[in-house]
């Protein structure tokens, strides 16, 4: 289980999104990828879930090349989305049969009680996704991205707009479920970099300015919002 970004460059229209961009994940990592505004983390993330192309450059998963075989790299890629977009008007169980459906699974009710147990929607299950508080539609979303049972989670912002106790819950299950997975989360809330990730990847312009472990407790308690704003102002 890994996961290879080689060198990938991104350009809309002339304005350089990202700049050689290589790293290299492997299983049981929870990375943290931060930075500004307009520095390539959502494009970069649509790039790996071949949502959108490359310029240059390659993405590797698990061995196998996503533009060589997109279905099976795919398969294996679990993505929440920047704004989460859920169908408001099906119920949570609907919902998460036609992702199943979407990706042809043989065991989805199997899979669906198993995930909708693990992130805590059993008692929604029934319930239309736009009658949901916002956390619970949060959980929707990961719920969907985890259906397929997915080697790589790729979560863009996934706690943005939680109330204190749904951050936690979100928190622990995100470490729970990086255990067994490799797991590449943007955020812009800095306190929970240390709290969640045992590495850190920053990008700044497109470029990659900094890419660390956080495994000690030294590495851990730095002050992350002045370590983003050194390295991002
Ligand atoms: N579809 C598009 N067409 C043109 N430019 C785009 C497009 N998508 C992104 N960009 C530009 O590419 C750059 C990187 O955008 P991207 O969305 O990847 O940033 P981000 O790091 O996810 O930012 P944020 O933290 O605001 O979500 C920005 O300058 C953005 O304006
Ligand atoms: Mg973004």
């Amino acid at each position: 289980m890994s996961l290879e970004v080689i060198n990938i460059n991104k350009s809309y229209d002339g304005l350089k999104a990202l700049n050689n961009i290589s790293f290299k994940l492997k299983k049981g990592e929870i990375v943290g990828f931060l930075g500004p505004n307009g520095a390539g983390k959502s494009t970069l993330m649509k790039i790996i879930t071949s949502f959108i192309n490359q310029d240059s450059g390659e993405v590797i998963i698990s061995s196998i090349n996503k533009d060589v075989d997109t279905i099976l790299t795919k398969s294996k890629i679990g993505y929440l989305s920047e704004n989460n977009p859920l169908y408001n008007d099906m119920k949570v169980v609907e919902y998460l049969n036609f992702i199943s459906q979407l990706y042809k699974l043989k065991n989805s009710k199997k899979r669906i009680l198993l995930v909708s147990k693990q992130i805590g929607l059993e008692k929604v299950m029934n319930q239309e996704i736009n009658s949901l508080s916002k956390g619970f539609k949060q959980r929707v979303g990961i719920a969907a991205a985890l259906v397929h049972d997915p080697e790589i989670l790729l979560l863009d912002e996934p706690t943005t707009g939680l109330d204190p106790n749904q951050l936690v819950e979100i928190r622990q299950l995100i470490k729970e479920i990086g255990k067994k997975k490799i797991i590449l989360l943007s955020t812009h809330i800095m306190q929970e970099i240390p709290k969640i990730c045992n590495r850190v990847i920053v990008i700044n312009n497109g470029n990659i300015v900094d890419d660390k472990s956080l495994n000690s407790k030294e590495e851990k308690i730095i002050d992350f919002d002045e370590y983003f704003y050194s390295l991002t102002k």
